[in-house]
C-alpha cells in the first residue's frame, strides 16, 4: 500500500501530515512513501530527509497518481479534487459537519474518507487524537508566546535590587490546552487559576498546582464528556465569579469550546476594560469565534493596554513537533485500520465507525 503526504496549501498552515520519522516508521511495518516534493519544508524536514529513510519524493501530481491512501492535515480542497482517482482512501481533518458542500463532492468522486477530526474521545483512541495532539503544544506554546508578550516576569525574584512577585496567570477553560497551559505557567513560576464548565477539571487543575474556580452548574457536559453550551444563568453566575482572578491576571488564556458550536463569548469589551494594563490576553478559541468579544483570528492588537492575541498557535508556531504529533497520530490510526498492509475496516469498531465519513463515494456520516 502507498500512502501518499501531500503539501499543505491551507494559508499560515506550517505543518505536515507525516514527518520523516513516522514515514521511516511506516516503511519499516512495510508500506511505501510518496511524499510531495517541499511538503516538508514550513515543519524544517528537508526533501532529503525523506529520501534518506527511503520515502519517494515527487511532484504533486504523481503523489496524486500513485498513492493508494492520501493524508493531509486541513481538508481536501477543490484543487485538490481535481486530482484525486476513484478508489482513494483520503485521511486528513475533514470536519464534515461544517464542510458538507465538499464532502458531497467527494462522494461523487467515489472515494473513501475518514476524518481524525472526529476520533471518539475513549481512552482507547488517545494515541489517534489528532485534537489531543495539537491542543497539548497549542496550550503549551501560548503560555511561552504570553510571557514573551508581557512586559513582567513570571516567577518569583528575590534579588538585591529587590523582590518581584510571581505574575498571576488565568486560564479559563481546562480541557487538553488548558491543562498544558497550567503546567507550563507553574513550571515558570507564575500563580495559576483556572476554571472550566466542567466540575470534573477542578481536580485536574488542582493537581496540577492551580487554583480552581468552581462554579456551581448542574450538569453541564453531554453523554460523550464534551461540555454543553452554558445556560444564561449560569453564563452570568461565572462572569461574577471569574472577575477578580480575570481583573488581576497578567496573562489570560482562553482555550474554552463546544463541539458544533462556536466558542462561548466569555470575556466582554467591558471586561478587558477593567483587565490590568499591560495584561496579555491569548484566545486559542480565535478560530471558532473567540472567547474574547475582542479578539480575532491571526491578529494581535492593543486594547487600552491589554494585548490581545488570537491564534490556535499549533500551526503556526511548533510546526516540526506539531506534525511529528500528527504523524504518529495518523501511524497508530493506519495500523489501526490495516492487517498485513492491507486495509480492513471493521464496522462494528467505534474507532472506525466513528471517523469513516465516505466509503466508495457512499457517505455514511452527515
Ligand atoms: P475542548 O477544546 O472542546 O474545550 C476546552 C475546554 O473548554 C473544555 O474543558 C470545556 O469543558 C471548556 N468549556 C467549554 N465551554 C465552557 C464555558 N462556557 N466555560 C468554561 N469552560 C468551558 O476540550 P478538549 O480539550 O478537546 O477536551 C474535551 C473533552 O474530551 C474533555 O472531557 C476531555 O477530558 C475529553 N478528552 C478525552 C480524550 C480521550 O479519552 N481520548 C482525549 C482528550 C480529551
Amino acid at each position: 500500500m502507498k500512502i501518499g503526504i501531500l503539501k499543505e496549501t491551507q494559508k499560515g498552515e506550517k505543518r505536515v501530515s507525516i514527518s520523516p520519522r513516522i514515514a521511516s516508521q511506516l516503511i519499516s511495518k512495510g508500506f511505501e512513501v510518496i511524499v510531495e516534493e517541499g511538503a516538508g519544508e514550513n515543519s524544517s524536514f528537508k526533501n532529503s530527509y525523506y529520501r534518506e529513510i527511503g520515502a519517494q519524493v515527487e511532484k504533486r501530481g504523481v503523489v496524486f497518481k500513485e498513492a493508494d491512501v492520501l493524508v493531509k492535515i486541513n481538508p481536501f480542497d477543490r484543487e485538490d479534487l481535481k486530482l484525486v482517482r476513484e478508489g482513494q482512501v483520503l485521511i486528513a481533518q475533514l470536519f464534515h459537519r461544517t464542510h458538507k458542500e465538499l464532502i458531497r463532492e467527494m462522494a461523487s468522486l467515489g472515494v473513501s474518507a475518514f476524518s481524525m477530526d472526529a476520533m471518539p474521545r475513549i481512552s482507547r483512541a488517545q494515541e489517534m487524537d489528532v485534537l489531543s495532539s495539537q491542543s497539548n503544544l497549542a496550550g503549551y506554546k501560548a503560555v511561552i508566546l504570553g510571557a514573551f508578550l508581557m512586559k513582567r516576569i513570571m516567577p518569583l525574584m528575590m534579588t538585591a535590587a529587590g523582590t518581584i512577585k510571581p505574575a498571576r496567570v488565568f486560564i479559563y477553560g481546562v480541557g487538553v490546552a488548558g491543562l498544558q497551559a497550567i503546567a507550563t505557567a507553574k513550571r515558570l513560576g507564575a500563580l495559576v487559576t483556572a476554571t472550566d464548565i466542567r466540575p470534573e477539571t477542578k481536580e485536574q487543575a488542582e493537581s496540577l498546582g492551580a487554583q480552581f474556580i468552581l462554579v456551581e452548574n448542574g450538569r453541564q457536559i453531554t453523554g460523550d464528556g464534551y461540555a454543553r453550551e452554558a445556560t444564561e444563568e449560569f453564563a452570568e453566575k461565572q462572569k461574577k465569579a471569574v472577575n477578580d482572578s480575570l481583573f488581576l491576571a497578567d496573562l489570560v488564556i482562553t482555550t474554552a469550546s463546544v463541539p458544533g458550536k462556536k466558542a462561548p463569548l466569555l470575556i466582554t469589551r467591558e471586561q478587558v476594560e477593567q483587565m490590568k494594563n499591560g495584561a496579555v490576553l491569548i484566545d486559542l478559541a480565535a478560530d471558532q469565534g473567540g472567547n474574547c468579544e475582542l479578539s480575532k483570528m491571526h491578529k494581535t492588537k492593543v486594547y487600552k493596554g491589554v494585548t490581545i492575541v488570537g491564534t490556535t498557535i499549533a500551526p503556526e508556531s511548533v510546526s516540526t513537533h506539531a506534525s511529528d504529533l500528527y504523524a504518529k497520530n495518523i501511524f497508530n490510526f493506519i495500523l489501526h485500520l490495516t492487517s498485513d498492509n492491507k486495509f480492513k475496516w471493521d464496522m462494528e469498531d467505534d474507532i472506525t465507525r466513528g471517523t469513516l465519513i465516505l466509503r466508495n463515494g457512499e457517505i455514511l456520516i452527515d
